[in-house]
């Protein structure tokens, strides 16, 4: 017959936990006395009460000098207040996964939430975490759950939060679950099915429905061991429960046994069930309690690597059995030095995992382990490599000191110098904090656990790949999306990826720009289009302003010789005045033809601001200049010019005029009137060098 002895058969870490406690009392002379059982197993209740642990139910049992044990099982917040109040000494040996939901149960109280227990009513651990609640509801199943939700008391609005007996049959905590997420609209619930609950359940579902029969053994006052029989029955035909090896009948026609034990089940009695059904008998007088005790339990030590299985995972750590007494998890910081990392980007339930033992805590019965610690170790052989190899690497900026900032490339914490981050001398190293940077490892000494890195030094290679790039992909008309990155009195320089162009002042706008940051700021993203370039002096000049939008093709479209148009005057000189047409054209209106008779000046008639009544007299395409008259109008109708004099003046030269458009600056027609005027002679940006520089 072959027989399979489950892995997860007998102690659970909370039960060898409470039982270690009392152990160690008792052989310091402590003289004990236990609250209720302390775990679920007559032989083991014996045993220690030969050893010298007095059994009591409550704490009025103590007597003066005693030291009172709370069970495995936990006890309700009036026995602490009790034990406090009469001043006895207790030694706690509440599972830590039990008092966890005494944690939850307490805090949900206090939020004012009724408490929903799922699990068995008289259970000892059911009445402890309804004794940290302030208002709860005890369900056995699932039944019992839908039977309150039909009811007419069940008021579906009211706060509620929900949580299970530790060794609750994971199908009915299912069941119950999916009930109250659906019929509940404000209720918090907490799966806290224990680790070792569940992996012992799954692990006896599979082996029960793999064999001709199984045995489950442990004590019929054990609720554990009790669900696991109602499991393995479900799973296997032939299905028995024994408390104690001789309860075992000859086994005919079976060819394959499955052996699994509740977690009071002590390992004496697990062996002497599989002694009796192997053919080589075991014997156990050689081995004492405390012997066997000690042999069912791992130890652990902070920096131990172990290995673990995942059991479970929440936003903030991850639960690993480590097959110890000590329930394991890794916070979600110890994972890797992502701050943006999801606990199920790496880990999934039933996978194996390596990790670093950081912290034990034998009282509360945990181990806090580190993935990202034991990465670390495997890091330094990964970054020796990369120094040597000159490979690219990634790693998130943890730190930021003094001289620069601190990188943690798989687990190892690499030094980058400030000069080396890629920030400028007066950037400020803390935007990095908490980014993915890559970087080349420049220096490693292990001896000292010095690691030295460049940001720039990567950061400079993609610009010099991504300039190659550019460099042979451009054209003259292309177009780009750039980076503004520096403003001059005449231009700006944009990052087109990898290489900077230039735009000249006068190619940002159609209008006339004293500083290209009336336009631009830097940073800014802006479309450009190639004017130029020169590929041996490596210059590209960019231009910004859009042929579409430039004004005098806006003009010429709309506006013809001969149109009377509204304009305003926007400037006043000695031989005329300036008129705007549109945004970005401005005719003349030179001094001769602002009135039917002879002024003395512009402002004699006009003033600046003024919108005026102007004909298109004349248009010069090619040096895109106009020519305004407000005199021809008069002509035609005198009696709609205000200011006409008496003296109609003399008539000047129809070709006696200044034609002017933005930016162009002006232009005599006639020497006579050469003589008269002054003019300007060039818009800001003349004299300024043509600038179709690119720097790289
Ligand atoms: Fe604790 Fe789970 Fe055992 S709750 S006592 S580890 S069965």
């Amino acid at each position: 017959m072959k027989v399979t002895l489950a892995k997860y058969a007998g102690f659970c870490f909370g039960v060898s936990r409470s039982l270690k406690l009392v152990e160690n009392a008792l052989k310091d002379g402590v003289r004990i006395r236990t609250l209720g059982p302390i775990i679920h197993n007559r032989s083991v209740v014996e045993r220690l009460e030969r050893m010298g642990a007095c059994p009591g139910l409550n704490v009025g049992d103590v007597l003066p000098g005693e030291t009172a044990v709370i069970c495995s099982h936990g006890a309700p917040e009036s026995v602490y207040l009790e034990l406090r109040s009469r001043g006895i000494p207790f030694i706690d040996a509440t599972c830590p996964d039990v008092r966890r939901i005494h944690d939850i149960v307490r805090e949900c109280s206090k939020e004012g939430r009724i408490i929903i227990i799922i699990g068995e009513r008289e259970h000892t651990e059911v009445k402890a975490i309804a004794g940290h609640t302030r208002e709860c509801m005890v369900f056995e199943n699932d039944s019992e759950l839908e039977k309150w939700i039909r009811s007419e008391v069940f008021e579906r609005d009211l706060p509620f939060a929900a949580v299970c007996q530790t060794t609750l049959n994971v199908d009915t905590w299912q069941k119950c679950d999916k009930i109250l997420k659906k019929e509940c609209t404000n209720c918090k619930i907490f799966d806290t099915i224990c680790n070792a609950t569940l992996n012992r359940q799954r692990e006896a579902a599979r082996i029960a429905s793999a064999s001709d029969a199984v045995v489950v053994v442990g004590d019929s006052q054990s609720s554990n061991t009790r669900r696991l029989f109602e499991i393995c029955s479900a799973h296997c035909p032939i299905a028995f429960h024994i408390e104690k090896a001789d309860e075992l009948d000859k086994l005919n026609n079976i060819k394959s046994l499955a052996v699994t034990a509740g977690a009071s089940t002590p390992p004496w009695i697990i062996k002497e069930v599989m002694s009796r059904m192997s053919e080589e008998k075991i014997t156990m007088e050689t081995e004492s309690f405390a012997e066997l005790l000690e042999a069912s339990l791992k130890t652990l030590n902070t920096g131990d690597k172990v290995t673990g299985v995942v059991t479970g995972m929440s936003p903030t750590e991850i639960h690993v059995d480590l097959g110890t007494k000590h329930a394991g998890y890794i916070p979600v910081s110890e994972i890797s030095d992502d701050p943006n990392v999801k606990p199920e980007d790496f880990f999934k339930i039933d996978q194996e995992v390596e990790c670093y033992v950081m912290r034990v805590n034998d009282v509360e019965g945990t181990a806090m382990l580190s993935k990202k610690r034991l990465d670390s170790v495997k890091g330094w052989e990964e970054v020796e490599q990369a120094c040597e190899d000159k490979t690219t690497v990634e790693g998130f900026v943890v730190e930021e000191n003094k001289g620069g900032i601190v990188v943690s490339v798989k687990g190892v914490r690499v030094f980058v110098p400030a000069s080396q981050t890629g920030i400028p001398k007066e950037g400020l190293l803390s935007q990095l904090m908490k980014k993915k940077v890559k970087l080349k490892i420049t220096e490693v000494n292990r001896a000292r656990r010095r690691v030295v890195g460049s940001i720039r030094i990567v950061a400079n290679e993609e610009r010099r790949a991504a300039s190659e790039k550019v460099w042979a992909d451009i054209q003259e008309g292309m177009k780009y999306r750039g980076v503004v990155k520096s403003l001059t009195s005449y231009g700006a320089f944009i990052d087109i990826g990898g290489v900077d162009g230039m735009i000249h002042v006068s190619e940002l706008s159609w209008k006339r720009l004293h500083h290209p940051s009336e336009v631009l700021k830097i940073g800014e993203e802006i479309d450009v289009y190639v004017i130029s370039l020169d590929r041996e002096k490596k210059k590209i000049s960019l231009g910004h302003r859009l042929a579409e939008e430039n004004p005098w093709s806006k003009f010429m479209a709309g506006y013809n010789i001969g149109d009377v148009v509204s304009a305003k005057v926007v400037k006043l000189m000695p031989f005329g005045a300036f008129a705007e047409i549109i945004d970005g054209v401005d005719g003349l209106i030179h001094i001769s033809q602002i009135a039917d008779h002879r002024i003395a000046k512009p402002g004699d008639v006009l003033s600046e601001g003024q919108t005026v009544d102007v004909k298109i007299t004349n248009v010069d395409n090619e040096k895109q200049k106009v020519w305004l008259s407000i005199r021809e109008l008069l002509e035609n109708n005198p009696s709609t010019f205000p200011e006409a004099g008496e003296d109609s003046g003399e008539s000047l030269p129809s070709d006696g005029v200044v034609a002017v458009s933005e930016g162009s600056g002006v232009e005599i027609k006639t020497e006579s009137l050469a003589k008269e005027v002054e003019l300007p002679v060039s818009s800001p940006e003349a004299g300024v060098d043509e600038g179709t520089e690119a720097k790289e």
